[in-house]
This record gives structure tokens, C-alpha cells and sequence, in this order.
């Protein structure tokens, strides 16, 4: 017998967007913290998951929530704003179960190990032949890896 939780996760199908970008030149302290406010808030509030990094002028993103409203939140807010650009993809996938519990958001590096470690889990899960060395290059500026 399924609970009305583990039917709803059936029903939904979940999915998982990653990506980097840079952020505009002119962008301050406080457009970045407005970004942050905003996503943690949002993303909380409708069930999405993921982190959003910043770092020496650049972003790194993971999105894990319901197919339908991660590529409406992608395509039509995120892409088109222009506090940031060359998005480059890492991943946009389907998955069974999310990896992060939360939505958070933080500027600079990660260092605490409970963040490292869903970050890991969550690359662990996703990697594919076709991207691993160049990953790890891109992620080095977010993260402290061992
Ligand atoms: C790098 C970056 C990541 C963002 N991530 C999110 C996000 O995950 N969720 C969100 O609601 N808005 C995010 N935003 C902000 C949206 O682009 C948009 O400004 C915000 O959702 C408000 O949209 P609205 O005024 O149409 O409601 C992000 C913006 C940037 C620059």
C-alpha cells in the first residue's frame, strides 16, 4: 500500500537542470543577494530543490523538482534574465528521486560537508561518459573538493 506521498512522486516526473553562467560585469553585491532572496524563497515555496552558488562573477545552478515547472522556471525566467549569460549546460535530465533536500543558495565557496556531500551525491548520480574532467574544472572555483 502506497502512502498519498510516495503516489504523488509516482505521478510526478522529476526532473534536473545544472547548469554555470557568468554573471553580467556590472552586477553588485546587492543584485546578487536579490537573486538569492528571491530563489530561495520561490524555489521553497513550489517544491524545488537545488543550489544556486556564486563565485568570482560566475553562477553555478541545480534544479531538481517536477518536470513541467523546471523547464517553465529554465526557459522563461531564468534563461531570459539578463543579470547573467553563456549559459552552458551540464545537465537536463529526467530522475527518480532528488538528491538535495532544500533549496539554498551561498555566495563563494562550499565548505561545509553536508552541501559537499549532496553536491557529490548529486554529480555522482547524473555523471555520464561524456563530461567528467571538464566538470570538475568547472566546479573548481564553487568548491572545495578533496
Ligand atoms: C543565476 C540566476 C538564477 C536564478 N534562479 C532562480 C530560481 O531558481 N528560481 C526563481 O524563482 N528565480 C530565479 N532567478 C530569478 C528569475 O530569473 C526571475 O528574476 C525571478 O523568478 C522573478 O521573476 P518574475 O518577476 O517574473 O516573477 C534566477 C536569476 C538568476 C540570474
Amino acid at each position: 500500500m502506497l502512502t498519498a506521498n510516495q503516489k504523488n512522486q509516482l505521478m510526478k516526473r522529476l526532473y534536473t537542470i545544472c547548469y554555470v553562467s557568468k554573471a553580467s560585469v556590472d552586477i553588485t553585491k546587492d543584485d546578487v543577494k536579490e537573486i538569492f532572496k528571491i530563489t530561495e524563497s520561490s524555489n521553497n515555496a513550489t517544491d524545488i530543490s537545488g543550489i544556486l552558488l556564486y563565485s568570482f562573477g560566475n553562477f553555478f545552478q541545480v534544479l531538481e523538482g517536477e518536470k513541467k515547472d523546471l523547464v517553465h522556471l529554465y526557459e522563461e525566467k531564468i534563461k531570459k534574465d539578463t543579470r547573467h549569460s553563456n549559459i552552458y549546460e551540464v545537465f537536463s535530465r529526467e530522475i527518480e528521486s532528488p538528491i538535495f533536500s532544500n533549496y539554498l543558495t551561498q555566495f563563494q565557496t562550499i565548505t561545509t560537508s553536508i552541501q559537499l556531500n549532496e553536491i557529490r551525491n548529486y554529480l555522482k548520480a547524473n555523471r555520464t561518459n561524456a563530461m567528467s574532467d571538464k566538470l570538475s574544472r568547472l566546479l573548481k572555483p564553487f568548491m572545495i573538493f578533496d
